[in-house]
């Protein structure tokens, strides 16, 4: 038997080779990926041999992770309830394709992950494995095993001689973590109270606004169909724009965010993100639409974007209804063209200026000084009347509004 495991080389999921190996007598095969979290993922190699994996995966999916996952959604301008730009909930559904690709490849019985079974990544990560491979087994030992505190499972590893990786300081981390290129979250530790204001050093991308630099700084982004493709000119691949983004926006305090959010499984949960690129991106975005697209096509949008959010949220990546509105949306970026300039503050991204070959903005037509005859302001007394005729009859009819 063999399992295919998303494997981060940490604590919880060494554990979790090592339970495999036990409770299944199965053979792992772990699965790593740098998508930017920022951390070396070499080590893990050595890690997983000492534990007597042999199919060791390794692997580098930045381009495939921005191009594909966070660029298109992206597109979407996608928020979920009002602020969380979704860092986490982007990054599973690759995760999940590549784990069934794995054990396709390995002829593997099942896959495994870390996850919780009180959160959102176990979701995403099965439904995902689910509609890409329909008989794939499952195997989440959170949902299973009896190492259900903190304690408990130190004394499981280090049973089990596995080292614990403990950070500069020499403590490890009160957190739960997730990072990737658009973002770093904090969840747990003294932030399940969410009156309590976590300490200034939790925070690891961005310094504080308040220690920002006092000069702004312009940077100039330039789009090609709804996507990032030049920064101040230089012409960068998808990966390496929000890598550059990110030190820009960490540089100048950007993109911290703390909220309590409700998690598909029902509970509220408190967490603390830093997504410096993503808040420049989210910004800028909206900015050259602003010109470049229709007014109904722009709100329609609008209107479909909570739902693509909780789409993504939820684990839904790999659904027709994702896939749908993804198809409706790119089309609707054909001509979201042309240069965004913004401008970076102390925490703040302010939009300088946005221009674009294939803008409908007319000042011809916008203008306040005289546009002789471009737009005929006599139109506009009719369009008033006809749309307040059923105002008027209304209160013609003595209909009340207060
Ligand atoms: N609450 C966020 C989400 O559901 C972040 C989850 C963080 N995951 C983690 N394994 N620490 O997208
Ligand atoms: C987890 O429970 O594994 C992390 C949090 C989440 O998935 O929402």
């Amino acid at each position: 038997k063999k399992v295919v495991l998303a494997y981060s080389g940490g604590l919880d999921t060494s554990v979790i080779v090592k339970w495999l190996q036990e409770n299944y007598q199965c053979e792992v095969v772990t699965f790593t990926a740098d998508i930017g979290q920022g951390e070396e993922v070499e080590p893990a190699r050595a890690k997983a041999q000492a534990m007597g994996v042999k199919d060791i995966y390794i692997e580098d999916l930045r381009e495939e992770f921005v191009r594909d996952f966070v660029f298109p959604m992206f597109r979407a301008n996608a928020i979920y309830e009002g602020e969380y730009l979704l860092g986490t909930s982007i990054a599973r559904p690759l995760i999940a394709k590549r784990l069934v690709e794995i054990a396709q490849e390995q002829g593997a019985d099942a896959i495994s992950h870390g996850a919780t079974g009180k959160g959102n990544d176990q979701v995403r990560f099965e439904l995902g494995a689910y509609a890409l491979t329909p008989n794939i087994r499952v195997i989440a030992p959170w949902r299973e095993w009896d190492l259900t505190s903190r304690e408990t499972l130190m004394n499981y590893a280090a049973k089990h001689h596995i080292p614990i990786d403990f950070n500069k300081a020499g403590k490890k981390s009160p957190y739960s973590m997730d990072a990737n290129l658009l973002h770093i979250s904090y969840e747990g530790g003294g932030l399940e109270d969410p009156y309590w204001e976590p300490e200034e050093d939790i925070w690891r991308w961005t310094v504080s606004p308040e220690k920002a630099p006092d000069q702004p700084e312009y940077v100039e982004l330039t789009y090609r169909g709804g996507d990032i493709v030049a920064i101040n000119g230089t012409e960068m691949t998808p990966a390496q724009v929000l890598t550059q983004l990110n030190a820009l926006g960490g540089k100048h305090g950007i993109g911290r965010l703390d909220l309590v959010e409700n998690r598909y499984v029902g509970m509220k949960s408190r967490g603390c993100y830093e997504t410096p690129g993503g808040t420049i991106m989210m910004k800028a975005h909206r900015a050259i639409e602003s010109i470049t697209l229709d007014r109904e096509v722009a709100h329609l949008k609008d209107e479909l974007m909570p739902r693509y959010a909780s789409l993504v949220y939820n684990g839904y990546w790999w659904s027709p209804e994702r896939q749908m509105l993804q198809t409706m949306i790119d089309d609707s970026q054909r001509y979201v063209n042309g240069v965004v300039r913004v401008k970076l503050y102390k925490g703040n991204v302010y939009i300088a200026g946005r221009k674009s070959d294939d803008s409908i903005f007319d000042a011809n037509i916008a203008t306040f000084e005289d546009d002789r005859g471009a737009y005929n302001q006599k139109d506009a007394e009719g369009f008033i009347r006809l749309n307040g005729l059923r105002l008027r009859i209304a209160a013609g009819k003595g209909r009340k509004l207060l």
